[in-house]
């Protein structure tokens, strides 16, 4: 929904934040968790060169006659209303649209088709100013959906009990929603303290403040020799 320079710039702003450890929201990290916050070491810029190699702003606006887009990857094609991807070898794609159902965004993992590669994300939801609307208005859905491009799960690994694939993320029953109490206590095995603070749960944006050392593995494996996004 044609969102400022500025609303964008806030939101890349957020992510050099967040995936370096930079986040001022960090101090809130209670003491159990604390040695597991990690710098996932990754930082953001706008492209300035097209797939052509032509100078750019990276920003694309494009006009739209649709009133909303679902999660079928409607807005990843100019055929239907969307914009077609750039390289997915080359460039992190992100979709800013008006999302229907009350979504806040999705992402494509690694290993997926080059034309539907990237994360979107409604209007509402990204960056920290402009058309952003509390309690989902820090930037955190795109942190979230960056996280699933780079193979992170959710920390409930999707099902009741489940695994999200990363050992130094506690165990924890379901998503969790809103502002969490702590310590929230897993009734799953050994009923450790859920990190619901973490990027990849739920929670709204003011309550989510770190990746943890396990996921940064599981990123940046994604980057290196054999990973899914090794170029
Ligand atoms: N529902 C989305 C997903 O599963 C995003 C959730 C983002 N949460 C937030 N507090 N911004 O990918
Ligand atoms: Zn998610
Ligand atoms: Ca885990």
């Amino acid at each position: 929904q044609n969102v400022s320079d500025a609303q964008i710039q806030s939101q890349l702003d957020v992510l050099n934040k967040d995936f370096r450890k930079l986040n001022t929201d960090l101090s809130l990290v209670p003491s159990t968790f604390t040695s597991l916050v990690a710098d996932a070491e990754i930082n953001f810029c706008l492209a300035n060169r097209d797939p052509n190699g032509t100078p750019t702003t990276g920003i694309l606006r494009v006009q739209t006659s649709q009133a909303s887009f679902s999660t079928n990857d409607g807005v990843k094609y100019a055929s239907s209303g969307g914009s077609n991807a750039w390289p997915a070898n080359q460039y992190l794609n992100i979709w800013v649209c008006n999302m229907s159902g009350g979504i806040l965004g999705y992402a494509q993992f690694p290993g997926g088709a080059a034309a539907t590669d990237g994360v979107v994300i409604g209007y509402t939801c990204f960056g920290t100013t402009g058309t952003v609307q509390a309690p989902f208005n820090k930037g955190r859905t795109a942190t979230h959906e960056v996280g699933h491009w780079l193979n992170l799960r959710h920390i409930w690994g999707d099902t009741t009990c489940g695994s999200d694939l990363v050992s130094d993320t506690p165990t924890h029953n379901t998503a969790n929603y809103g502002v969490p109490a702590y310590p929230h206590y897993s009734t799953c095995a050994g009923t450790p303290i859920e990190m619901t603070m973490n990027y990849m749960d739920y929670t709204d944006d003011a309550c989510m403040y770190m990746f943890s050392i396990g996921q940064k593995s599981r990123m940046l494996a994604t980057f290196a020799s054999g990973g899914g996004r090794t170029s």
